[in-house]
Order: C-alpha cells, then sequence, then structure tokens
C-alpha cells in the first residue's frame, strides 16, 4: 500500500493543480465566480508580463532551450489561473451584455494558450522561424486582449 508521501509523488498533487484545487480555477464552472479578486489577476498578468521579459532575451540563442521551455510553462499556468479570474471592467459591463464580455474574455485567452502552445511545440521542434512566429503571435494578443478587456486610463 502506498503511503500518503508516496501518493502525493506520484501524481496528487499533479492532478490537483491539474483541477485547479487550491489556484482558484473551478473545475465544470461555466462561469467565474462573483467573488473573484482583481488584484489576482493583475499578479498573474505580471507572471506573464515576467516571462515574456524573459522570453525575448533567451529566444536569442537556441542553447537557452531548457530556460525558455521553463519560461513558456510558467507563462502557460499563469495564463490558466486567468481564466477562472474575470475582469474588473466587468463591472461596467451592463448586467445584460456581461456573460457574452465574459465568454469574450475566455475565448481570447484559449487563444493566447494556444499561441503559447504553438511556441512550445516550435521549441520543442527545434524550429527558430516557428519559434520567433509563435512568439510575436503571444506578444501581439496583448494589446488586443488589453484594448478589449481593461478600464480606458482616463
Ligand atoms: C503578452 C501578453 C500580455 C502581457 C505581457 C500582459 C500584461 C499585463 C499587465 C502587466 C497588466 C497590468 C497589471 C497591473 O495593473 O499591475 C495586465 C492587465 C490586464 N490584462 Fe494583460 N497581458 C497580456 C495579455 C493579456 C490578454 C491576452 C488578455 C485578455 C484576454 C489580458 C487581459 C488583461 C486584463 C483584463 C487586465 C486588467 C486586470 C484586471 O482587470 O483586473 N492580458 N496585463
Amino acid at each position: 500500500m502506498l503511503s500518503l508521501n508516496a501518493t502525493l509523488r506520484c501524481g496528487a498533487v499533479p492532478l490537483a493543480l491539474c483541477l485547479g484545487l487550491g489556484t482558484g480555477l473551478r473545475p465544470g464552472s461555466s462561469l467565474p465566480a462573483d467573488d473573484d479578486d482583481p488584484s489576482e489577476l493583475e499578479a498573474q498578468m505580471e507572471h506573464i508580463e515576467d516571462a515574456v521579459k524573459h522570453l525575448r532575451r533567451s529566444l536569442r540563442d537556441p542553447a537557452n532551450r531548457e530556460r525558455s521551455l521553463e519560461l513558456v510553462v510558467d507563462m502557460q499556468a499563469a495564463t490558466f489561473a486567468c481564466k477562472a479570474l474575470t475582469p474588473a471592467m466587468l463591472e461596467d459591463v451592463p448586467e445584460s451584455a456581461r456573460p457574452a464580455f465574459v465568454t469574450d474574455y475566455r475565448r481570447t485567452l484559449v487563444d493566447f494558450l494556444d499561441a503559447q502552445l504553438e511556441l512550445e511545440a516550435a521549441l520543442l521542434d527545434g524550429d527558430e522561424a516557428a519559434t520567433k512566429a509563435a512568439f510575436d503571435r503571444v506578444r501581439g494578443l496583448e494589446d488586443t486582449g488589453h484594448a478589449r478587456f481593461t478600464r480606458d486610463e482616463d
């Protein structure tokens, strides 16, 4: 019989993380909960920003492949967490339009994750041109996402 420690080592923790336990994710929920803390979304966005900054440097040299892959996985984890949160701007949206707004936000994050998976695949394939194209796609989604889902500064 496996001890608790062995069970955890063998996969209970990764499984829990995949299910979103302890990360604020709610498996099976169609919409994020009302009690989302916008500052959590900002914190995850800061992780994404850090990863992108470091990737810009590490991607210059294919010898940094392992480091680049780590950064991509960090960014994916942060993006996954963002999917269960809602933008502060949601409060400004008329109630009847909120479900569509949340769906659009989540759909954009699915595109964002898709671009990150493309980046991961290109790195694993050792394909430099595809790596550059995928990284440009990842970065391009920042402006798209912010234009649609963040409040105006003024
Ligand atoms: C390379 C891609 C991206 C980067 C580097 C990035 C970075 C950031 C940063 C630094 C912030 C500000 C956090 C703060 O206020 O301190 C932020 C906020 C935000 N970002 Fe992004 N972001 C990216 C992509 C996206 C995408 C794809 C979406 C939407 C699908 C998105 C939605 C938001 C929202 C809604 C906020 C405001 C936070 C809130 O409402 O509470 N971002 N992002």
